[in-house]
């Protein structure tokens, strides 16, 4: 089994040499950007004209730059914007033009795994990923702890990838070393199978079924949804066997005859299939594919107001008062 590296396998005094330029202020690139300052590490994040958020950067005490200056000035180069926009980015003249060696850090290896962009050889390229999302890395870093993550360094510079992963807080749990394609293909499989396909759909569909029962759209939300946070701190950071002793004897008996039932040998299938499409990179075509920003439109619009939702925007108010 791999290693899990520390803050004492890490030293941080390496990215405090250099000057870092955070390309985004979104999710990841704000919590980073925050938490690197905060690490002592000389950083600036670069923005284009349009961006929103430059003043609120400012307001945070970031000093904001110009992409072509900011990526001129530093040494280390930290791509935090959407994977589908890292291409324009990496054709711009801003990166195209640079002519000494930097190195560049992702926050998620897809980019360099399905080779959207090229990467001159003069630079080094190294990946430290969250195992969180943005708000919840600069949270945990402000109360003194961080979030765990995954870093790889296929094209040099280990140490400094390592210090990196310090600086944001990550081996303040711990940081475990990967490849580029272990990284992709298991984090698109646990988002879309797990963490942001299977749980929603889970749930959605558990309330409609309810719900076309004619049973009330509030018992429904509570029980397919509310109640899955309390479930999921069962068995966060300790194990399912946990959970299942922490639970009535009669819901225990339920989930295992309706587990079986629902995640059979079909489900497990089509499990492999989508990650047969990650592997292969059917996926990474239909991302990149010329209707992808109309697809992912439709699929916003036909997941807004979902019933699930609306039930819940109709009684967490109350709850939380
Ligand atoms: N979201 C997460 O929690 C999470 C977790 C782990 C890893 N990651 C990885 O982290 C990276 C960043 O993801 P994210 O979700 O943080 O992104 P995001 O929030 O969607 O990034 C938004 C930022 O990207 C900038 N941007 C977009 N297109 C750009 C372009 N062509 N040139 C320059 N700037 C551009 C935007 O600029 P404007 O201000 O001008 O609009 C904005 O500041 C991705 O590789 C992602 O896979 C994300």
């Amino acid at each position: 089994m791999s290693e899990l590296f520390k803050d004492n396998d890490a030293d941080i005094s390496i990215i405090r040499t250099k000057k870092v330029c955070i390309v985004g202020y979104g999710s990841q690139g704000r919590a980073q950007a925050l938490n690197l300052l905060e690490s002592g590490v000389n950083i600036k994040v670069a923005l284009r004209s349009s961006s929103k958020v430059k003043s609120r950067a400012v307001e945070e005490g970031i000093s904001v730059d110009d992409i072509e200056p900011a990526i001129e000035w530093a040494d280390v180069i930290v791509p935090l914007i959407p994977d589908a926009s890292m291409p324009a980015l990496f054709n711009s003249k801003e990166i195209t033009s640079v002519k000494s060696s930097k190195t560049f850090v992702f926050a998620h290896g897809y980019a360099v795994h399905y080779e959207t962009i090229k990467i001159s050889e003069m630079h080094r390229v190294v990946l430290v990923a969250p195992s969180a999302p943005g708000k919840a890395l600069r949270n945990e870093f402000k109360v003194g702890s961080g979030v765990p993550g995954l870093f790889s360094s296929e094209r040099d510079d280990r140490e400094l990838a390592l210090s990196y992963c310090k600086a944001i807080g990550l081996t303040r749990r711990g940081v475990v070393e990967t490849t580029f394609k272990e990284e992709v293909e298991t984090d698109l499989f646990g988002e879309q199978v797990v963490l942001t396909g299977g749980i929603p759909k889970l749930i959605q569909t558990a309330y409609d079924v309810m719900v076309d029962a004619g049973y009330d759209s509030k018992v429904s939300w509570l029980v397919a949804c509310y109640e899955v946070k309390n479930i999921v701190d069962l068995f966060f950071m300790s194990t399912f066997d946990s959970m299942y002793s922490s639970i009535s004897d009669t819901a225990e008996y339920g989930s295992y005859i309706s587990g079986d039932k629902i995640f059979n040998d079909a489900v497990k299938n089509q499990f492999k299939e989508i990650l047969e499409s990650i592997q292969s990179g059917k996926f990474k075509d239909r991302m990149s594919s010329l209707s992808y920003n109309q697809d992912l439109e439709s699929f916003r619009h036909k997941y807004k107001n979902l019933g699930v939702d609306k039930a819940g925007a109709s009684i967490i108010e109350k709850l939380k008062s």
